[in-house]
């Protein structure tokens, strides 16, 4: 986890922002004005953090960075700021009454854990003394606020498609994908799945891949990803209502291990790091595994909301056609843009 688990606080704020659109209010006139609420920055904001890790009874201790230890406070204060228009500050009460009678949850590795986890803290430091009810098994976390009857879950997936126990060995299975079974009938699904693609040797939690019943010692990581998340997308188109659900993908996250990339020499990765970047561009430029996710993503009949925080998931040159793409999904479903659109 490390780095991850220090954002988590911030990450969580990204997440809801798609759930504040519709109190964005634009000027009245005639015509038509867009914010992309990904195009921003992070902006110190002395009113942060939203909750106290103090005030959450059931916040995991790899999550609690104060009670660990951390000498630092500032890196609670930040919040994004995006460049054409203001955000709602979070309300937690007003969050639950409009999901009220549904289901919000987050699958994947654990940036999806960072949200869950967050989100709980936020929506229960808000409403202290509503009831809840918390069960953890290995892979699933269901959160519970009784009287509005809103349920968050985590489902720890880190590949989204299967690993499976055969008799000589693990295998990540990426034409499989059993474990959506659980995520039918979910009002909001948000997914992420990235970095463990990467891991290799001891953190490797397969032996070997198998596709299309043939079996590979090992395989380019980036097509594995690919081929992977592919599965993902025809699960979704074939699974998922979208007159029910809102379906959300977390950007790829940067990999932050290389500090020279935003000129600090002596740093090894993200270590000590006491604030984020303020630029509006990662400067370490586009990671290859975005281009992946914005390739599998456009061909998806689903109106998919992709939660670009890097601002550059697609090249620069082929921004606004993406951008179109998604004002055009989304008004054919009648769901909710990330780019927030109004009369004006
Ligand atoms: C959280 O609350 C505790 C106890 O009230 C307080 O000591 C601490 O400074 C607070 N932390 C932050 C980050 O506000
Ligand atoms: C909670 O909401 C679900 C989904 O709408 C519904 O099936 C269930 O009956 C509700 N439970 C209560 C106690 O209202
Ligand atoms: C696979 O086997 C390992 C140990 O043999 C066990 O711990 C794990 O739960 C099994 N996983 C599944 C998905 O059955
Ligand atoms: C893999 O093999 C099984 C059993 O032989 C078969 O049922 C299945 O259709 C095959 N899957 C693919 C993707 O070829
Ligand atoms: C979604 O709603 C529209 C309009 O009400 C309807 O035409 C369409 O068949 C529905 N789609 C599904 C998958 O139910």
């Amino acid at each position: 986890m490390g780095g991850s688990v220090h954002t988590a606080v911030a990450t969580a704020v990204l997440v809801v922002i798609p759930f504040l659109i519709d109190q964005i209010h634009g000027d009245d006139n005639h015509g038509m004005r867009c914010c992309d609420l990904f195009e921003g920055r992070w902006v110190f904001d002395d009113s942060y953090p939203l909750y106290n890790s103090t005030d959450c009874p059931f916040i995991e201790r790899p999550f609690d960075c104060q009670k660990n230890g951390r000498p630092d406070k500032l890196y609670l204060k930040y919040r994004r700021q995006p460049t054409s228009c203001n955000l709602p500050r979070f309300n937690g009460r007003d969050f639950l009454w409009r999901f009220r009678r549904k289901s919000i949850m987050f699958v994947g590795d654990s940036l999806s854990l960072n949200q869950w986890q967050s989100l709980t803290c936020m929506l229960h430091t808000t409403v202290p003394h509503v009831t809840y009810s918390l069960a953890r098994s290995n892979s699933l976390s269901t959160f519970k606020f009784l009287v509005y009857n809103v349920t968050v879950k985590f489902s720890r997936k880190p590949f989204l498609v299967d690993i499976v126990n055969e008799t000589n060995g693990r295998a990540l299975v990426l034409d499989s994908i059993q474990s959506g079974e659980r995520w039918k009938g979910i009002d909001t699904l948000i997914f992420s799945t990235w970095h463990w693609w990467l891991h290799t040797d001891r953190k490797q939690p397969w032996d070997f891949i198998k596709l299309a019943n043939h079996t590979y010692k090992d395989m380019d990581r980036l097509v594995a990803f690919k081929r992977g998340l592919r599965t993902w997308a025809i699960w979704v188109d074939s699974n998922v209502d979208p007159n029910k659900t809102n379906v959300f993908f977390q950007g790829v996250s940067p990999d932050h291990d290389n500090a020279k990339i935003w000129g600090e020499m002596n740093s090894r990765g993200c270590w000590r790091q006491q604030r984020p970047l303020f630029g509006s561009i990662y400067p370490g430029g586009p990671h290859p595994a975005e281009a992946v996710v914005a390739k599998v993503l456009r061909k998806m009949a689903y109106p998919v909301l992709l939660l670009n925080t890097n601002n550059h998931i697609v090249p620069v040159e082929d921004r606004w056609t993406s951008f179109q793409l998604w004002l055009r999904r989304v008004t054919r479903s009648r769901l909710q843009p990330l780019v927030s659109c109004w009369s004006y």
